[in-house]
């Protein structure tokens, strides 16, 4: 039996990982392994009810689960809050506390998806890359941080990148190693040309590398990264990068597979991981069941694979996302203009249905 927590969140949240229910509930019943869900409140969803993003209870039910699976949070109403006590602290306190330093960020085109990019069906036909972002260390949670107000009309916005060695030490580790399980290359990009924590970035990696010599490794600077990435997109199989790098590089890579409702994660750390759509909780369409499911419902197959190493199960959930788009079905993200288009939930449904292992 595997416990695992369920932050709904807000937004589209909810909806998507409504789907993802479906999907974990479906495989429960033909795998016989049984997912027990317990929920808790996160981002605007817990400020409404405890005035604050996140519980130390919410905290305890995520430490004591085998994973924790996240639908989205954010959202206008809580725009305004000061940093502590807006939706997305919740979130980081959730990603700080359980440790979850490995953000994975798989870049998958799907084969009926690929005339469906804003670029070139050639430039991204047969896509896969990863990411893998670091998520507990950075300007995230780099300190000092705050606003001073100096004179009169003047105020002092600080915020701090630091990385310790430690910290590039156990990213550099995760991407070599993944990479040993895919083409062998690690692109570590960085801004070495300007920072000092760039610099000791590329030091460690370069390091760590001495003990993955069946990888290659490269680097490059993250303007430059952010060029390839719509230039060549297909040069690149890992990308181990910082925090705000990765977080920026990774909404940019979401759209080179059509639609960022497409992508999901992981982030893992030494006892915990999280599972989370890397999209946002898109307040224009919340309430209308039309996001795409797809993001949240690969991530619970990212999940049986890192958290529960159910292979199979994994396999079983992309191949039906994948027969799923194959027969031509659409969320309106990636609609085409065709016929099947459907809403988030008959989506989540159409999925589900062609689980089979
Ligand atoms: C992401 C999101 C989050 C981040 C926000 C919601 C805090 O954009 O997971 O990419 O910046 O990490
Ligand atoms: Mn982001």
């Amino acid at each position: 039996m595997y416990k695992i927590a369920l932050f709904r969140g807000d937004g589209i949240g909810p909806e998507v990982a409504e789907q993802a229910v479906k999907v974990i509930r479906k495989v429960g019943e033909i795998s016989h392994v049984v997912f027990d869900l317990s929920e808790a409140l996160l981002g605007g969803a817990s400020i409404d009810e405890y005035e604050r993003p996140v519980t130390p209870e919410a905290l305890a039910l995520a430490r004591n689960s085998d994973a924790v699976l996240i639908g989205a949070v954010g959202g206008p109403q809580w725009d305004n809050l000061e940093t502590s006590m807006r939706p997305e602290s919740g979130l980081l306190e959730l990603r700080r506390s359980l440790e979850t330093y490995a953000n994975l960020r798989p870049v998958h085109v799907f084969p009926s998806l690929e005339n469906h990019s804003t670029l070139k069906e050639e430039v991204i036909r047969g896509l896969d890359f990863l990411i893998v972002r670091e998520l507990t260390g950075g300007i995230y949670f780099g300190t000092p941080r705050g606003i001073q107000k100096l004179t009169e009309g003047v105020e002092r916005g600080v915020n701090t990148e630091v990385y310790t060695t430690p910290q590039i030490e156990r990213i550099a580790h995760r991407a070599f190693s993944f990479a040993r399980k895919r083409r062998r290359k690690v692109t570590s990009v960085d801004k070495a040309n300007i920072l000092e924590s760039s610099q000791l970035w590329r030091k460690v990696v370069t390091r760590v590398h001495r003990q993955y010599q069946d990888v290659t490794l490269d680097y490059r600077y993250v303007d430059d990264c952010a060029m390839q990435l719509v230039r060549n997109p297909k040069q690149f199989d890992v990308i181990v990068t910082t925090n705000l790098f990765g977080d920026i590089l990774s909404d940019e890579s979401a759209m080179l597979t059509g639609s960022i409702g497409m992508l999901p994660s992981a982030s893992l750390g030494d006892r915990h991981a999280i599972y989370e759509p890397v999209h946002g909780s898109a307040p224009d369409i919340t309430g209308k069941d039309m996001a795409n499911p797809i993001a949240a419902i690969l991530s619970v197959a990212m999940m049986m694979e890192y958290s529960f190493h159910l292979l199979d199960v994994a396999k079983s959930i992309e191949d039906a996302v994948s027969r799923t788009l194959a027969e031509g079905y659409r969320t309106a993200d990636i609609d085409g203009g065709g016929a099947k288009r459907v809403s988030c939930s008959v989506m989540g449904d159409l999925i589900q249905s062609r689980i089979g292992l």
